[in-house]
């Protein structure tokens, strides 16, 4: 067993709150704890495509960073080493480069990698992998740090909007992000008094809605907050009308249509990306990167590190990938948003 005496650390994928707090953490720990270098790899691999923007982190490196939001070592959604794409004689062209990558590594010292990243970046990890998504979805952790502070980002939004909308007796929609599934909508809903909820998960109607806001109406109630994943399926009517922008405003003006209400829609978009991690959130982005670190030490690689109850531990990054943790429309936490009456349009 060869000793380690150095790291390379990268963020690969979207951004989340608490990427700067894992950073903090596996650097704190090699370096303080087991005494190794780290090399910070900027925006995913391109550090390691092109070593020489790959740089040493030290403890100053570190210092102040555990509240910022986004990542000292920046991140793109491209660079696939395995799927590399690039222009040659004028055609894009599709290269398996990842030896390539490895033989940088290994020309700059680095022992071992930590890739902070979600579903994507894990396929593409090498040896250590931290989860990492707002979206929540993967299978192999209860939670993923960033969703925490994007909870929070867009309760706060929900929260903003319910006041207009009893003020002016409109349909208020917010759209959230969840490309795949409706955690941060039906938590952000719940979380913020939401009326209906529509999720990836549960396909829906524009007239179950309507007939819910005139029930609304029925009893005296002439506001309506929806909260709506930026990835519904869209029913068959709407389909044909998406020129692929945001689905909310869809929905929004077909409510508006068949209710005869005024609607406004908010699309949060990215400012759920941003900001500073919540204390969740910043707590649990420290515990995965001095675990990561730990599972270096012991030479367990191949290992995502993820919360498993109360604990922090490692699980094998082949099982922990592909398989996306989605809200079950059976599940307690739809039945419990039901029993408040909370409408899916279903
Ligand atoms: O996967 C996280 C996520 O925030 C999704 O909810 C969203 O659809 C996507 O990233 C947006 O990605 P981009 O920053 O590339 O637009």
């Amino acid at each position: 067993m060869t000793d380690i005496r150095c790291i390379g650390i990268c963020t690969g994928g979207g951004d989340a709150p608490g990427l700067n707090a894992v950073i903090r953490a596996a650097v704190k720990s090699a370096i303080l704890k087991y005494k190794w270098k780290v090399i910070g790899i900027p925006d995913g691999f391109d550090g390691l495509i092109w070593p020489e923007r790959s740089r040493q982190l030290t403890l100053a490196d570190v210092s102040g960073i555990l509240p910022r939001g986004g990542t000292i070592l920046g991140t793109t959604n491209r660079g696939n080493p395995f799927h590399y794409k690039t222009i040659e004689n004028g055609e894009e062209v599709v290269r398996d480069i990842s030896d390539q990558v490895i033989a940088n590594a290994r020309a700059l010292g680095i022992d071992a990698i930590i890739t902070i990243g979600g579903d994507g970046s894990q396929k593409i990890g090498l040896d250590l992998g931290v989860p990492k998504t707002i979206d929540n979805d993967l299978c192999a952790t209860d939670v993923t740090f960033g969703f925490d502070s994007a909870l929070q980002t867009a309760t706060d939004a929900i929260d903003k909007i319910h006041t207009t909308a009893e003020s002016h007796h409109r349909v208020m929609a917010v759209e959230v992000m969840g490309r795949d599934a409706g955690w941060i909508a039906i938590e952000a809903g719940i979380a913020g008094g939401a009326h209906v909820i529509l999720i990836p998960e549960i396909p829906f109607s524009v007239q179950k809605i309507c007939n819910y806001v005139a029930a609304r109406e029925g009893y005296g109630k002439h506001f309506t907050i929806i909260v709506i994943a930026e990835g519904v399926p869209l029913p068959p009517e709407l389909r044909q009308l998406s020129r692929g922008g945001s689905v909310a405003m869809l929905v929004g003006d077909a409510i508006s249509l068949c209710a005869h209400k005024e609607v406004r829609v908010s699309v949060l978009g990215h400012i759920q990306r941003g900001g500073s991690p919540s204390p969740c959130d910043r707590v649990l982005g420290t515990r995965f990167g001095a675990k990561a670190t730990e599972l270096i030490a012991n030479h367990d690689f191949g290992k995502m590190v993820c919360l498993r109850g109360e604990s922090v531990m490692g699980v094998d990054i082949a099982e922990a990938v592909g398989h996306l943790k989605l809200v079950d429309p059976n599940g307690e936490l739809v039945a419990t948003a039901r029993a408040m009456g909370i409408c899916f349009g279903d």
